[in-house]
């Protein structure tokens, strides 16, 4: 069989085509380490997003070293947590899923920009190297406010950066003299150790302790308060740890007028 000779130029121009677009998209694949969304994050029902481990409690979590992951539930029209803080140098996986119909999470001027589909999970990784603060933003229409579904990222300096958080619990009311504490639950949820001073301040008494907590957990500080130091009336308290700040008042009565005050709110411990 004779083929004529600019069949045959066509013949193998197309095959080098052919075999350039291959290489290509294998370069793509593999070369630069562009990865496409996948179903790593794996399968979800809806109705179970609140027992899922991973979304019961949205937020960032850490998970050792500079790694972070960041559980985010979008439903018409936010995104739950609307509003991140990671640490910049860090590696954070986010896993997005939705309530309801699809949306996007599209964090604005980085290549994150994935579909959240409900019933399934979208997962990224992305490395932050230097503070910022970026917009998060739903690019897949979702309905009459898909608009205003927005959300905020802030990578914020490494040293600003924890995951602490401070509850106190403390009574109302304690009669003069009688014996009373404030109690502050200091959480850490980073996976190192946290050293941190807790003060309590209330009338001119100050009271400091140092406390360590330890990696994903939580120590509470009881902090006795003398009420023999303190006249009847209303006290205002402040108890600060890092740059965490609950405050209250203590009204303490006088022992010898009403004397049904208890010896304190009975709030128990956390
Ligand atoms: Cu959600 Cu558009």
């Amino acid at each position: 069989m004779n083929i004529h000779t600019y069949e045959k130029v066509w013949l193998v121009a197309s095959m080098v085509l052919i075999v350039g677009f291959i290489a290509t998209i294998t370069y793509g694949a593999i070369g630069p380490g562009i990865a496409m969304i996948n179903d790593e994050g794996g399968d979800i029902s809806p109705d179970a997003i609140a027992d899922d481990e991973r979304f019961d409690d949205p937020g960032v979590e850490h998970v050792g070293g500079n790694e972070y992951e960041v559980a985010v539930i979008a439903q018409a029209w936010s995104y739950s947590p609307s509003e991140i803080e990671v640490p910049a140098n860090s590696e954070v996986t986010f896993y997005v899923t939705s309530l309801d119909v699809t949306h996007s999470f599209s964090v604005v001027g980085t290549n994150v920009n994935t579909m959240v589909v409900p019933g399934q999970v979208s997962e990224m990784t992305v490395q932050f190297d230097e503070p910022g603060e970026y917009g998060i933003l739903c690019n897949e229409y979702c309905g009459e406010f898909h608009h205003t579904m927005e959300g905020k990222l802030n990578v914020v300096p490494e040293d600003e950066f924890d995951l602490t958080e401070l509850s106190v619990e403390a009574p109302d009311e304690v009669a003069a003299g009688n014996e009373t504490t404030i109690n502050a639950t200091v959480s850490n949820g980073m996976q190192t150790d946290l050293e941190t001073t807790a003060t309590l301040e209330i009338g001119d008494q100050t009271d400091e302790r140092d406390v360590t907590v330890s990696g994903d957990s939580s120590e509470t500080v009881e902090f006795p308060v003398d009420t023999a130091e303190l006249e009847p009336g209303e006290y205002d308290w402040t108890v600060t740890v890092d740059g965490y700040e609950e405050t209250g008042t203590l009204s303490i009565t006088d022992a010898t007028a009403g004397g049904d005050g208890g010896s304190d709110g009975g709030d128990g411990d956390a």
